[in-house]
């Protein structure tokens, strides 16, 4: 039996920073044992918010490091860049003629990039969810790990494939949003202000490039209060959030150790953070290390971007041939 497919595009703007790592790299490589999965840097998409390109090769090459780093194998999985898949341009091209303007007017994203952008309203910018969903349907793809906001986008690509379905026959699975959703961890920013991911404060969010010492001074930073007062008492959000991270990189006696602190209202904010920023530093040191190592490495990026282009091609191909079938341009 065929494997189910597996598809997530990752924007090559911004860098990758925890909240990613634990919320969806780690899932990333999970998957990759047991489905058939295309990852892809959706480098099309950033022209429509980024028209300046200057540092975009850069950006590619180090969002393809950094998830190479962090455990996907680009034996196993199908790592490639959006714009060497030139099927996908041809399938949204189809899919826009499927698409209707006042349906893309009223999706949320687009109404806040034109609120942050008004000066650059292009039609790429409406059009990013149809192109989104010419990037899932393009492999066929039932699968998609996505976080919360792209759900919208992933019901739209879920219309758009119903209408070329009913209009020119079965080609499309589809496609819904899917993650190990019993073990998502959400990591909050460290100033205590939202998800890390949606955070503005750059001291709040640990990246995965931080060095080592500012890795220490950001945590060292974090929110605490002055400790409980009474025993057992629930934890406040952003000291929970500290247990979360130290769950994460810390063994079980030293998180237990705390645990058990807290609870006891004998608590040292000081040493915990200490103590999880030594943990976190020898975490993300060799992942950076082998980021960097990667990153300098450009005869290897090169053939992993022309090897995950040609798998990616031969799916692309496949289904693009049904489509030029299904909307009769076989001639
Ligand atoms: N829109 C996604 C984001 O901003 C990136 C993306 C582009 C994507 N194409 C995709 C995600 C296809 C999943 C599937 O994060």
């Amino acid at each position: 039996m065929r494997k189910e497919v597996v598809l997530s595009g990752i924007r090559p703007t911004g860098f990758l920073h925890l909240g990613n790592y634990f919320g969806a790299m780690r899932n990333f490589v999970r998957m990759q044992q047991e489905y058939d999965c295309y990852f892809f840097v959706a480098n099309w998409h950033s022209l429509t918010t980024h028209p300046d390109t200057k540092e975009l090769k850069d950006s590619v090459h180090r969002v393809i490091a950094e998830n190479i780093a962090c455990g996907l194998d680009p034996e196993k999985v199908t790592l490639y860049v959006q714009s060497d898949v030139p099927e996908i341009a041809e399938l949204y091209l189809y899919l826009n003629m499927l698409a209707y303007k006042g349906e893309l007017e009223k999706v949320p994203t687009f109404k806040d990039k034109v609120r942050l952008n008004p000066n650059n309203v292009n039609a790429g910018l409406l059009t990013y969810p149809v192109l989104m969903a010419a990037d899932i349907l393009i492999h066929r793809s039932v699968k998609v790990p996505v976080g919360k906001d792209q759900e919208q986008h992933l019901e739209m690509a879920r219309n758009f494939a119903e209408r070329f379905n009913h209009r020119y026959g079965e080609v499309f699975p589809m496609p819904y949003a899917f993650n190990y959703s019993n073990d998502l961890v959400k990591i909050m920013s460290l100033d205590g202000n939202g998800k890390m991911s949606k955070s503005e404060n750059q001291m709040a969010t640990i990246y995965l490039s931080d060095s080592d010492e500012l890795v220490r001074k950001k945590i060292m930073k974090a929110k605490t209060d002055s400790g409980p007062t009474e025993n057992n008492s629930e934890k406040p959000d952003y000291i929970q959030n500290l247990f979360t991270l130290m769950s994460l990189v810390s063994t079980k006696d030293t998180f237990e150790k705390f645990d058990a602190d807290f609870n006891n209202c004998v608590i040292r904010y000081g040493d915990m953070k200490k103590q999880l920023a030594e943990d976190m530093v020898a975490f993300l040191a060799p992942i950076r290390a082998r980021a960097m190592e990667i990153q300098h490495d450009k005869a290897y990026l090169q053939k992993v971007m022309r090897e995950g282009a040609e798998k990616a091609r031969i799916s692309a191909r496949a289904t693009i041939d049904k489509v030029r079938e299904g909307v009769g341009m076989k001639y």
